[in-house]
């Protein structure tokens, strides 16, 4: 069934788990964007406290016609509340409203909102439908597709959580023009990783069209989200459950989240994490005869022009990359507690290996110190 008719669409090709992202302005306010959830059910707004007052009553407003009641709940914002106990919080209001098998889950906000959204629906009931309204551009060009759902632990980012696909995803590029120039530059982190990793066309595309992202311009929005979806679905389409290929789709993550996690979830935001863990990552390619200095070069100017670090932090005075190690370790990909990263295995190419810990470290060093663009 095509959920969508008056927006760019991606398909995302699971079998019987198979859904539509459909990107547009607009979508939000309307009820027909809407078709692919269960009419005549009870629906459960997700969001948090800073969307709440921005979106929250348009879309409850858009689905009062599909649904016989449809209730809120605005969780705390924040990736250091991406816990238990903000689980908890939905489980309660699910419980409370004694909501039933068919009840529908929207979840309204950005990756932090959307992955415990999702997780919930997940495990409520065993599995209720879930829709994502992604709100940052984060969200709409990777957290909301695929299906990875969430929640943070203090030893791990994203260590507790199920794969759970939504019935649809709904990119409304009307959003993100309330969305702070932080987050924007965050989002486009995950946007310049597609390039590297599958499409060296679209990294050139990006450097053209940078300006136009970082002015939120609608045309460039639309093709960047369309484009990222894309790339996605080709992915999850091939390796839903991460069994291989989907880990190319972390590049630049396994630095990303020690920063995260070392410097206290909610300091760097995920994007920024990514941003500079992506340096280290071309760095270490650079390092293992993958890839060339110009090619860390490039994509470190991309990084910057982005409005993102390409310096890692600091996590440890006395000794930082012992500290990079030691987070890495708890990493998914890791194996037998061998850390296996995602390297750039030639321009627009993706591989998944293990790299000496002395190597790492010379990285973790020089891109810590700034030494790596
Ligand atoms: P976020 O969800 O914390 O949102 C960023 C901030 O922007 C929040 O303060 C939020 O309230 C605010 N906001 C959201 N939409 C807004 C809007 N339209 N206008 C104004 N403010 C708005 O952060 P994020 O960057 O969207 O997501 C990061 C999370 O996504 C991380 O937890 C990360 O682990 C996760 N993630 C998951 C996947 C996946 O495949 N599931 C992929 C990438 C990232
Ligand atoms: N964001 C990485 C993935 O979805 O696999």
């Amino acid at each position: 069934m095509t959920a969508f008719s008056s927006a760019r669409q991606v398909h995302i090709p699971l079998g019987t788990r198979s859904y539509d992202i459909a990107i547009g302005a607009g979508l939000l306010d309307d009820p027909a964007s809407f078709g692919a959830a269960r009419a005549g059910a009870q629906a459960l707004i997700v969001t948090n406290t800073t969307i709440e007052p921005l979106y929250a009553e348009r879309l409850a407003r858009a689905l009062a016609p599909r649904h016989s009641q449809v209730r809120l709940l605005a969780l705390p914002d924040g990736e250091q509340h991406k816990t238990w106990a903000s689980l908890n919080l939905i489980f309660d209001q699910l419980l409370a409203d004694a909501a039933d098998r068919k009840t529908t889950l929207y979840a309204l906000g950005g990756g932090v909102v959307g992955d415990m959204a999702g997780f919930a629906a997940a495990c409520y009931m065993r599995g209720v439908p879930f829709v994502q309204v992604p709100t940052t551009l984060l969200a709409q060009v990777d957290s909301s597709v695929g299906g990875k759902t969430a929640i943070n632990h203090p030893l791990g980012k994203n260590m507790i959580g199920a794969f759970y696909q939504p019935l649809a995803v709904l990119c409304d590029l009307d959003v993100l023009k309330t969305l702070p120039a932080r987050e924007l530059s965050a989002g486009l982190a995950e946007v310049i990783k597609y390039g590297p990793i599958a499409d060296m066309a679209f990294l050139d595309w990006i450097e053209s069209h940078l300006d136009a992202l970082r002015a939120c311009d609608q045309a460039a929005l639309a093709h960047a989200v369309e484009r990222s979806c894309q790339i996605k679905a080709d992915v999850v389409a091939q390796d839903e459950q991460e069994s291989n290929l989907r880990a190319i789709l972390n590049f630049g993550h396994t630095f990303g989240h020690a920063i995260e996690a070392g410097m206290g979830y909610g300091a760097w935001l995920h994007g920024e994490g990514v941003g500079a863990g992506m340096v280290m990552a071309a760095e270490l390619s650079r390092e293992l005869g993958l890839v060339d200095a110009a090619f860390v070069q490039r994509l470190s100017r991309l990084i910057e022009r982005a409005g993102l670090s390409t310096r890692g932090a600091v996590l440890d005075m006395h000794d930082n990359a012992g500290r990079y190690l030691e987070l890495m370790r708890v990493d998914k990909k890791a194996e037998a507690g061998e850390i296996r990263f995602v390297v750039i295995d030639g321009p627009g190419r993706a591989a998944v290996r293990p790299a000496p810990d002395a190597l790492v470290r010379q990285v973790i060093d020089r891109c810590c110190a700034g030494l790596c663009n």
